[in-house]
């Protein structure tokens, strides 16, 4: 198995205070977890505050979100090489709410991947399918679009250097997590196809990381399936008790 990577999406959640205590509860608690890799990816005006109460801590940094240009006139956006400068290593791309919320293209976060790759950042990429397509059975079909489209012109060390996402948008938020099965299901299939077009070996050593309501008692069963390779967390990373939590029934 992996070493697992549990990534908590903090959203737009939390004030400065309350960031900076969530920062230092799970640096505290994951001093003592080092079987997993932990990563935190607050509001950006928070990262290089939260990324200071993190320092000498096995917890990295990431961005929940970033432009895909490096400088110039694109108001409120922000540049990967501003996340590096603040620390970050990773950055989310394509999550459902940028997709779905905000608007966002396979185009806009395939140029969003490059640019992160370039300024040496891990993007996380979300694929995931809505309720509709998955009841319509077109769940392997929109999520092989939208990995395809999202990772267009890739080489294949490029596509390793990323972690990939798969978030059923039905499970995000609403409390109702995909089955075990169902989840290895479809992070089977996204390995085949990362196999299918690369090669075996990337396909191997992709981490593909499953988010929709992942908690402390569904973690264990989730990631102790075999091509579950992480967790991308949203509500339960909002306290330390429960994200940390979450480390250990993956590594229990
Ligand atoms: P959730 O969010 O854990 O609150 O369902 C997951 C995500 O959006 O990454």
């Amino acid at each position: 198995m992996k070493r697992p990577l549990i990534a908590g999406n903090w959203k737009m959640n939390l004030d400065r205070k309350a960031a900076l205590a969530l920062a230092v509860g799970v640096a505290d608690g994951a001093k003592e977890q080092g079987d997993v890799d932990w990563l935190v990816c607050p509001p950006s005006v928070y990262l290089d505050a939260v990324g200071r109460e993190l320092a000498n801590s096995p917890v990295s940094l990431g961005a929940q979100n970033a432009y895909h240009e490096a400088n110039g006139a694109f108001t409120g956006e922000l540049s990967m090489a501003m996340l590096t400068d603040v620390g970050c290593r990773y950055v989310i791309l394509g999550h459902s709410e940028r997709r779905h919320v905000l608007g966002e293209t396979n185009e806009d976060i395939q140029r969003k991947v490059a640019a992160a790759l370039d300024a040496g950042l891990t993007p996380i990429v979300c694929v995931g399918e809505l309720l509709e397509e998955r009841d319509a059975g077109r769940t392997i079909e929109v999520v092989s679009a939208q990995f395809d489209g999202s990772l267009k012109d890739l080489s294949a060390e490029e596509v390793h250097a990323c972690v990939l996402a798969y978030e059923p948008v039905w499970a995000i938020g609403t409390g109702r997590v995909a089955s075990p099965e169902q989840a290895q299901e479809v992070h089977s299939d996204l390995r085949k196809l990362v196999a299918d077009r690369y090669n075996s070996g990337v396909a191997a050593a992709v981490r593909i990381l499953y988010g929709g309501s992942v908690k402390p008692g569904n973690a264990g069963d989730l990631l102790g399936q075999t091509d579950i390779d992480g967790a991308l967390v949203g509500g339960a990373s909002l306290t330390a008790e429960d994200f940390l939590g979450i480390g250990r029934a993956v590594a229990s």
